[in-house]
């Protein structure tokens, strides 16, 4: 199905099923624990072989030797693999490093072996007895120090600058400026399940169950890896304990696996140990952002520039973090900057929202730094400078934009007509208390997505497509796709996910998931609903298929009965037209915080969280208020805690596990409310729906600086905000 003009009326609309808060159809399984992870496949391989992984105990340069005997003696250990003794491999397009080093190192934590045995511990413990030597080579490890040799990047699908007007002699001419820097550090996925693998080969295929965000990326890329025919590779990933960007690509547990199983001739599972997980794979890297805004008296932007920086290895791609910028505010003379540096850390790729996260990270404390300069409330501030239509090309309106709406509304749920707009004004016992907002902002991509549908006699509708749920939801929300479709109730669909011998669907990427696979799904229906209708003799034009029957004029036929004679099954899939080039189309946010700061210690205590959010239709409000709930939790953990300190000398990230990389518990988070406006956006997809995953994270770092300004007076412009950055600064109050 081709979807190039805006959607018109359709069954999606009864909303019987679709927009209802439909519990999650996998929420038993998992809490049973009964759902397999990647690690966990025992009836389909019950006795495999163990995988541990070495990883590069440099940053840069090349082993001079590895003296594998005495693992190679311990007890258990069946093989080691190693760059040199596994044959020539190729090599993917998505990994910038390869997945095995060996000599070259490329980055700390790179894999040099596999140590392969009969048990996790025998090969953990042989793992210890690998002996390399190393030549190390001097690498640059320093966003700050290597900013000056930053480079403008190439081969990007857009021009990464961006000039509209005269952006200077505005600047220069503005009543009223500014003209500040701001830096994010590095930051770790840090999602729950780590990248694991189990790799059967059966003579030249290879099967992989694994944890991957994009099933239909992975065997292209496994397949150049190991030389051999994309056809010949299976992925299997139905169920995926987070990923956040760090599951998009294979990682070297997925070829590692392969290399074990086919060295060993049995079922290899490799999961990438904690402790090597940020080295070993990618990273959100870090970014120096330098914003300038300039602005009538009246508060209208007339200037607005933002420059970002950031590093990546040979090869490596940008943050992104100025791109938001092109779009969210209106001002007549404007100035984008992405710049390159060359970094010798481990990878640096995208993690959930990557551009907007970190950049409006920025963004958003100078909008609220400009506020306070015009003395214009920050609400008022950025509904004075909304647009409705891109602002580098006017001709081209976003499709649905209620900025100003999420903003009103959520200033009005929270309370923000009480904020006292002076700083360290209030105080609640021994914390200082304040408010912060911030908008939200990403957009709504969509990818062709396709699925299969089958019915069968029972009556029972099966969905296969290789979409993941990467614990978002996509079972549930692409089950209610197809029981509205359909006319059933949820216990007559049932979905499978996950598997690269269903037919291709969108994945788990960049907030286009769930509207993409929900309408390839809405596409396969449309297909079965012709089908079915032709079948049991009815104009398909005038049907209806509602409460497990289809029916036209006085005729009713049960559903079932259109498979009597065997299953119906039929596949399509959604391919977008040019409506997403004509159209903006973007997700918007209201984020409002409140914080609490010790006036002794500078511990800062979030009290209280609001997002207002407009997205389109919301498929399922519960599993979507979870989306963002647990985004929201994620920029307070941005805010505050996240940062992968880098080690300048020797090229590592330092806090590489779960003790020392900082995220929130439940203690840090205080209630969370989410709203939902009431939007449909028929030019995105028939399901008129859009994504919230990222949405939710977009900005909240920013909203919670702003708070801790207006709480103590104190401006921070370095995430993560830590204690040692406030202490020193706060007002004497005590
Ligand atoms: Mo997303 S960072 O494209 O998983």
């Amino acid at each position: 199905m081709k979807f190039d003009t805006p959607a018109t009326t359709n069954p999606i609309d009864q909303l019987k099923v679709v927009g209802q808060p439909v519990d999650r159809i996998d929420g038993r399984h998992k809490v049973t624990g009964t759902a397999p992870y990647a690690y966990e496949h025992h009836d389909v391989a019950p006795n495999p072989a163990y995988g541990y992984v070495v990883g590069a105990g440099i940053a840069k340069g090349r082993i001079r030797s590895m003296d594998l005997a005495a693992a190679n003696a311990a007890p258990g250990v069946l093989r080691i693999v190693t760059a040199e003794n596994t044959g020539k491999l190729g090599k993917g397009k998505m990994n910038i490093a390869k997945l095995l080093g060996g000599p070259e190192v490329d980055h700390y934590h790179q894999a040099v072996a596999l140590v392969v045995a009969e048990t996790f511990e025998q090969a953990r413990a042989a793992a210890g007895l690998v002996d390399i030597r190393y030549e190390d080579a001097s690498g640059a490890f320093d966003l700050a120090a290597s900013k000056d040799s930053a480079k403008k990047p190439e081969g990007g699908e857009t021009d990464p600058d961006a000039d509209v007007g005269d952006f200077d002699q505005a600047f220069a001419a503005a009543a009223v400026k500014l003209d500040e820097s701001y830096t994010t550090p590095d930051q770790s996925h840090s999602m729950i399940e780590p990248h694991a693998s189990m790799a059967v080969w059966d003579d030249d295929r290879l099967t992989i169950w694994t944890s991957n965000q994009m099933v239909n990326w992975a065997p292209g890329e496994l397949a150049a890896n190991l030389n051999m025919p994309a056809d010949k590779v299976r992925i299997i990933a139905p169920f995926i304990g987070g990923g956040f960007g760090g599951k998009l690509f294979v990682r070297s547990d997925a070829l590692l696996a392969a290399l074990g199983a086919r060295q060993t001739g049995r079922a290899v599972k490799v999961a990438l140990q904690r402790p090597l997980v940020a080295n070993n794979t990618t990273h959100r890297p870090a970014t120096v952002q330098r914003i300038r805004i300039g602005a009538d008296r009246d508060g209208t932007i007339t200037a607005i520039g933002h420059e970002t920086w950031s590093g990546n290895l040979p090869d490596g791609k940008p943050e992104n973090a100025a791109d938001q910028t092109r779009l969210l505010y209106a001002g007549a003379h404007r100035l984008i900057r992405t710049r390159l540096a060359t970094l010798d850390l481990p990878e640096g790729n995208a993690m959930r929202a990557p551009g907007e996260a970190p950049g409006l990270m920025a963004l958003e404390i100078a909008m609220d730094e400009m506020a306070e300069r015009l003395g214009i409330d920050p609400v008022e501030f950025r509904i004075r400078n909304d647009t409705q239509v891109d602002p580098e090309n006017p001709e081209r309106p976003f499709s649905q934009r209620q900025l100003t709406e999420c903003l009103r509304q959520g200033a009005e749920r929270f309370g923000w007509s009480a904020r006292n707009p002076r700083p360290g004004q209030v105080r609640d016992g021994r914390f200082m208390v304040g408010l912060g907002l911030s908008v939200g902002f990403r957009n709504a991509p969509t990818m062709t997505s396709g699925a299969r549908v089958r019915l069968d006699r029972e009556g029972l509708v099966t969905v296969e497509t290789d979409m993941t749920d990467i614990g978002t939801g996509s079972y549930t929300i692409i089950a209610q796709t197809a029981a509205e479709m359909m006319g059933l109730p949820m216990s007559m669909v049932a979905v499978n996910l996950g598997d690269s011998s269903f037919p291709v669907a969108a994945g788990s990427g960049g907030q286009w998931g769930a509207a993409s696979s929900t309408a390839g799904v809405y596409a396969a229906c449309v297909k079965l609903r012709e089908t079915v209708a032709q079948k049991l003799g009815f104009n398909s034009g005038e049907v209806e298929f509602r409460d497990g029957g289809v029916h036209a004029g006085n005729r009713s036929v049960p559903l079932a009965d259109a498979a009597r004679d065997g299953d119906i099954r039929v596949e399509d899939k959604i391919e977008f037209g040019d409506l997403s080039k004509r159209m903006q189309q973007s997700t918007f946010a209201g984020h409002f915080v409140e914080v609490g700061v010790d006036v002794a210690t500078a511990e800062v205590r979030v009290r209280r969280m609001l997002a207002v959010c407009a997205a389109g239709r919301i498929l399922n409000p519960k599993t979507a208020r979870s989306q963002v709930i647990g985004a929201m939790t994620m920029g307070v953990g941005g805010a505050l805690m996240e940062e992968l300190a880098v080690d300048k000398r020797y090229g590592f990230f330092v806090n590489h596990d779960l003790a020392s990389y900082e995220v929130p518990v439940h203690a840090d988070i205080p209630h969370q409310e989410v709203i939902f406006l009431d939007e449909t956006d028929p030019t995105v997809s028939p399901m008129k729906a859009k994504g919230v995953g990222e949405l939710g994270l977009c900005g909240v770092g920013a909203a919670v600086a702003n708070a801790i300004h207006n709480a103590t007076g104190v401006r921070l412009r370095d995430y993560p905000m830590t204690l040692d950055k406030l202490l020193e600064r706060l007002p004497e109050v005590a």
